[in-house]
């Protein structure tokens, strides 16, 4: 164990807003800090630190304590780890003998033997075969000494087993071994995986060790480029940036992050002093890695290959940094050129004047593509324009996605309002296949509002067409006690507005009446009284209505059964009114959507749309099934 006293010390000597601050972008509110949560995608923040109690507190996860606690959420260290991290971020010494160091968890003891290892390579870049292969490798290819010192490159012999027998000699045990990814098995035998290679070790944003990256030296037909460790606890790949443990206050600092394909460009940037870079190692960027990256600025500039791979990659990864409601910038390079070999070539002021004169937005960056590429294929280019209108949805943010709009606008000579219709569309879930052929504006309904109104005259008229026939009937309620039908009946349409205004006023003398305990039926309106009502109550009194063949196919029909089971008619019928009018009033919305010209008015309407689309699957989900109503 760690001795109290030492404990004590790094405690009485740290301060929470540093060890914090190395982790998150903190802003002064008051007496204390704020910032967004570590732990969440918020988008206020809701997480603070308080100096003067030395705590913090996320209210989004509910998670708080000292800096300790911290350090163990943030980064899953253990207490262990906490205490050596801070005792060497503050200089207390922590006697090896003293800690008397038990291995507890999964997570540590792989951290133990991944960072065993990575000295173990460090150490045979000054073995012969170190210097003849690795060290004349990184002359060749211009890596300095101090970025193999700061990235902790190393080398792997060209041997079967020379690491294996190392952690052996070293008292590691054989799972513990292969847990790591270290050591491979092949009928019974064990082998090293990374065997006479460059290796670039992964570290943790508290710079240990959690994976290998390793490089071939000559690079072979048949041999894998690069052979990477597998994903463990520690390591999973969708969480990770190459090149953050190192550049994260310089990413701070600068407030932007480059984001680069490979390990090599992120050394050879660091290399001519630009060190707000991390790599994504070659897959393609994640939610949860720029949520990393966010936690120190909003601002990503991507460089990225000029080749088709490249410029994929690239726009798969704008977009996502817009749903993060972050600002992405892109630069391509030359083609056959990636940021290390670029930067190699032209050196540090030519490379950074490079990127000043190249960064782009994203609706430039896209239309460059559609100018230089489908210049002359119009299907192209509108689905490219589609294509840009579909990117500026995805921001979060309504003031800045009018401002993009504003600008395609202009760009692509496209009246304003027909993007913003187009958008909007995308924006409650619509998507139409824009095609030159149709115009922007152009509607396109999914069920009109002319077949919406006759559904919804047919079934007011079925619904009250119940009433007046069956108004006297008991039945039984679904997974209710025994009620009177009109009771039943008036309980559930109280909530729709009849179109039909003498259909209105049948159900309003029922309600009447019945508010005085008296059910009527369809002999109370043969009076003068309701003589305007007289051919509606004939028209309904039939008993079994006879209805055209047209109304059944269309609505899906079957009155033999009406009166066998009543409630289940019932019940359907005045579904089947309600996911009308919610229909219509859909559309009614989306007509207000298409209309209206302003960004902002459109957030109510989205909101709307999303309530009534919701309450229309509540009754579709009633109904058992959509294709039946
Ligand atoms: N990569 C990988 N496995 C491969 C090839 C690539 O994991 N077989 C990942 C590596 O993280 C690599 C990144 O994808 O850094 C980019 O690949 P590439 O551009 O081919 O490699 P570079 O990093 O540019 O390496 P070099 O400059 O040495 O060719
Ligand atoms: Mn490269």
């Amino acid at each position: 164990m760690i001795e109290d006293k030492v404990i004590q010390e790094i405690k009485d000597r740290l301060d929470i807003v540093e060890v914090v601050g190395d982790f998150v972008s903190l802003k002064k509110s008051g007496s204390s800090y704020k910032a967004l949560s570590p732990f969440t995608t918020e988008k206020t923040p809701s997480f603070f630190v308080s100096p003067s109690k030395q705590i913090f507190k996320c209210f989004s996860t509910g998670k708080g304590g000292d800096a300790i606690e911290f350090l163990k959420e943030v980064d899953s260290m253990t207490y262990i780890e906490a205490i050596k991290y801070l005792g060497e971020k503050y200089g207390v010494e922590i006697n090896e003998s003293e800690s008397n160091y038990v291995v507890n968890t999964e997570k540590e003891s792989l951290l133990i033997v991944l960072n065993k290892t990575k000295e173990f390579f460090k150490e045979n870049l000054n073995s012969s075969d170190g210097k003849s292969i690795a060290i004349s490798y990184f002359d060749h290819r211009n890596i300095s000494k101090e970025m193999v010192e700061k990235f902790e490159l190393g080398y792997s012999l060209d041997k079967w087993d020379s690491l294996y027998n190392h952690l052996i000699k070293n008292q590691f045990e054989d799972n513990q071994i292969i847990n790591a990814g270290l050591i491979l098995e092949n009928n019974n035998k064990k082998y090293d995986r990374f065997r006479n290679r460059i290796i670039f070790p992964i570290h943790n944003l508290s710079g240990k060790v959690i994976a290998f990256g390793a490089r071939i030296i000559k690079d072979e037909k048949n041999q894998p480029k690069y052979i990477n460790s597998p994903e463990t606890s520690l390591y999973i790949k969708s969480k990770v940036l190459y090149g953050l443990y190192q550049s994260k206050n310089n990413i701070r600092k600068e407030d932007t992050c480059y984001l680069v394909e490979g390990y090599t460009d992120v050394i050879s940037l660091f290399q001519i002093e630009i060190n707000n870079v991390v790599s994504s190692s070659g897959t393609s960027l994640t939610n949860e890695q720029i949520k990393l990256i966010s936690r120190y600025t909003k601002n990503i500039t991507i460089l990225f290959d000029g080749d088709k791979a490249g410029i994929d990659a690239s726009l798969r990864g704008m977009d996502l940094i817009l749903e993060n409601d972050m600002n992405v910038k892109i630069v391509s390079f030359p083609e056959g050129e990636d940021p290390d070999s670029y930067s190699k070539k032209v050196g540090k002021d030519k490379f950074l004047e490079f990127i000043k004169l190249n960064e782009t937005n994203l609706i430039n960056y896209k239309i460059n593509l559609l100018n230089t590429k489908y210049k002359d294929d119009p299907v192209k280019k509108s689905e490219m324009i589609f294509d840009i209108v579909r990117s500026i949805s995805k921001i979060p943010n309504s003031i800045k996605r009018s401002v993009f709009l504003k600008e395609a606008s202009n760009l692509l000579d496209i009246n304003e309002q027909a993007l913003i219709s187009e958008m909007n569309k995308l924006l409650i879930g619509k998507e139409n296949k824009f095609s030159p052929t149709n115009n922007l504006i152009k509607e396109e309904k999914k069920e009109d509002n002319k077949t919406i109104t006759s559904a919804i005259n047919f079934y007011e008229r079925e619904c009250v067409r119940m009433l007046v026939n069956y108004g006297t009937t008991d039945f039984e309620v679904i997974g209710l006690d025994r009620k009177s039908f009109i009771d039943y009946f008036l309980n559930e349409i109280e909530d729709v507005e009849f179109e039909n205004k003498n259909y209105l006023e049948i159900i309003e003398v029922f309600k009447r009446e019945f508010k005085k305990d008296k059910i009527i039926d369809i002999n109370y309106f043969l009076t003068d009284e309701f003589a305007a009502l007289k051919d509606d109550i004939i028209d309904l009194s039939a008993n079994k209505y006879e209805i055209s063949k047209q109304w059944r196919d269309k609505f899906n029909i079957h009155v033999s059964e009406e009166t066998d089971s009543l409630k289940k008619t019932t019940y359907t019928n005045i579904l089947r009114l309600k996911f009308r009018l919610i229909r219509k009033m859909i559309n009614d919305n989306m007509q207000n959507l298409n209309t209206s010209d302003k960004v902002n008015i459109d957030e109510e309407t989205i909101k709307l749309h999303n309530k009534l689309k919701s309450a229309e699957i509540d009754i579709a989900k009633k109904l058992g099934n959509v294709t039946s109503v």
